[in-house]
């Protein structure tokens, strides 16, 4: 077989572990061939192609971003799809693997429809593809937003003040509640629960006045106030409709400083949370879905994503989770509030 491979939309880390598998175990266990595309969906439009060999996967475990470059291009939204179709069949592509997170796995399920041979991979730091406990990139991006909570609370505790810390998550704010959870913020806002900044101000001043003197307000960049609140602010939307990160943090911060005047200071983690080293669990998960893709192809399955249930790798129909968010549960939420 001769299998291309594109890494799309945001880079994480652990992409280039889901490479090396697909290359090692494609190559290695079945004698195919592996042929990159640089840049996501764009390089497909394109035609911009990167034989994969052992050379370029040597050594890049430990390595954060993608090897194969990305970037936010649908083809099926950018009149691009008759050019996709024209490059998988001049570089005679049997079956395409296409690593990427809702958008590019939502353009994949439209090159199927084409009849293209495709499997998908779950990735985002954000965790909010359907059909899988996990995606990779997303326990490293908890991982650094719940660093960056330890570090706040000892500068907060020592000056006395409320820090928000903004962490990414646009529509799901898995990243907010887990690494709020795990560093101990008093408050989480996330997108599935809007918030009441009434209540955040109360819940502020009763913990400051009875308990302590700092507090961390962990805010998901898609947090918003609920409909009918004494705050209000729409959200900042970017050229293509996507939330403009850095503006949440921010506008919460000026919002708590001004109703209960407690000194506070504002962290928009931003990019940090997909830079850097992957942890193990990002490689392990990238390894098995790689591993994972290429049996699925392999036993002649296509148009599926893999995705992890409980301790299994299972394959789930592209056309299931296309176009879908998975959202954080009530459950996850609860615990994030009641541990405040
Ligand atoms: O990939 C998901 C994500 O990291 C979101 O959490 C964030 O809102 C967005 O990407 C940022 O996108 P960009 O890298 O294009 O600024």
């Amino acid at each position: 077989m001769r299998i291309g491979l594109i890494t799309g939309g945001g880079d994480c880390a652990g992409l280039n572990a889901a490479i090396r598998a697909v290359v090692k175990h494609a190559v290695g266990s079945y004698g195919h061939s592996v042929i990159g595309f640089r840049n996501g969906w764009k390089g497909v439009a394109d035609g911009d192609v990167l034989a994969l060999t052992r050379q370029h996967i040597r050594g890049v475990l430990p390595l954060g971003g993608t090897l194969l470059g990305t970037a936010r291009y649908h083809p099926h939204e950018a009149e691009g799809l008759d050019a996709v179709r024209a490059t998988l069949e001049a570089e005679r592509i049997d079956a395409l693997i296409c690593i990427g997170g809702d958008g590019t796995l939502h353009a994949a399920s439209k090159v199927a429809e084409l009849g293209i041979n495709v499997i998908g991979i779950p990735k985002t730091i954000d965790n909010d593809v359907a059909g899988t406990d996990a995606s990779i990139g997303f326990a490293t991006a908890v991982h650094v937003a719940t660093e960056a909570i330890d570090r706040l609370h000892t500068t907060a505790e020592s000056h006395n003040r409320v820090m928000v810390v903004e962490v990414m998550g646009r529509h799901a704010g898995w990243i907010a509640v887990n690494a709020g959870i795990a560093g101990g913020a008093e408050i989480v806002l996330a997108p599935e629960a809007p918030f009441d900044m009434d209540r955040v101000e109360r819940f502020l001043r009763h913990r400051h006045r009875a308990h302590a003197s700092f507090s961390i307000v962990a805010v998901a960049e898609g947090a918003q106030p609920a409909e009918g609140t004494s705050m209000t602010f729409t959200t900042e939307l970017g050229r293509y409709g996507e939330i403009v990160a850095g503006t949440t943090g921010g506008r919460v911060a000026a919002e708590i400083a001004a109703r209960s005047g407690f000194d506070t200071r504002v962290t928009v983690l931003g990019h940090i949370q997909r830079g850097g080293t992957p942890l193990p669990a990002d490689r392990i998960l990238g390894s098995r879905f790689g591993h994972a893709a290429v049996e699925a192809l392999q036993t002649g399955r296509s148009d599926v994503m893999t995705a992890l249930r409980g301790e299994r790798i299972e394959l789930v129909p592209l056309a299931e989770i296309a176009g879908k968010v998975k959202y954080v549960p009530d459950e996850l939420l609860r615990v994030a509030n009641a541990l405040a």
